[in-house]
């Protein structure tokens, strides 16, 4: 595929009024699939984008708001410290994404997440992991798209599901 068939993506820090957008673009039972099946309250991308302010003040990145050409709120890619202190690749730099349904099968999330690479790369993160559900096609075929490499498989506490975790060294 040529650069020139790639869509046009922005990334930015999330607003406070991205809580909503998020909530809105998110509120989908394909969407949530892998996410508890269900759509989560407002309160919850409250926290959820405040912290990844926090992550952006101290590290320089985040999970960001991910834009359309159009400039329309579409989902996030970005990275974060992996979340969890008792399971999964605690210490680590997660990747990640999530976008509306009515955007899927274009290209964006790729796009977005060559480019969160480029920006760890450059902030001189050595290494990242993407935490998969093991049933979630498309999100596996975003980390072969990047050249992410399976390494590790997580039970998920308090679940039945298992998690493949994805390696790339930058
Ligand atoms: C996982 C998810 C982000 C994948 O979205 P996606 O649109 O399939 O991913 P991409 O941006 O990589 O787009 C790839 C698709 O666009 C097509 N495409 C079109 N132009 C493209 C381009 N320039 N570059 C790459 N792919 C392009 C590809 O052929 C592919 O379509 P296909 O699956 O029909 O073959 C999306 O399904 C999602 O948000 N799911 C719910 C949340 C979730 O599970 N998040 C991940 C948790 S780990």
């Amino acid at each position: 595929m040529t650069s020139a068939s790639l869509p046009v993506v922005q990334l930015r820090v999330p607003t406070e009024e991205d809580a909503y957008a998020w909530h809105r673009v998110f509120d989908d039972p394909d969407v949530m699939e892998f996410h508890g099946g269900r759509s989560a309250e407002v309160s919850i991308y409250e926290e959820f984008t405040a912290r990844q302010r926090r992550h952006d003040a101290e590290r320089g990145f985040c999970l960001w708001t991910l834009l359309d050409e159009a400039g329309e709120v579409i989902g996030f890619t970005g990275a974060q410290p992996w979340p969890h202190e008792s399971f999964g690749p605690v210490g680590e730099i997660e990747i990640g994404w999530r976008l509306a349904r009515a955007s899927w099968g274009r290209g964006y999330v790729t796009t977005a997440a060559r480019i969160t690479l480029e920006r760890l790369r450059a902030a001189g993160v050595p290494s990242v992991v993407a935490m998969v559900d093991c049933r979630n096609e498309r999100s596996i075929a975003v980390t072969r798209r990047l050249g992410m490499e399976a390494a590790e498989t997580f039970g998920v506490p308090r679940t039945e599901r298992k998690a493949y975790c994805f390696r790339l060294e930058l």
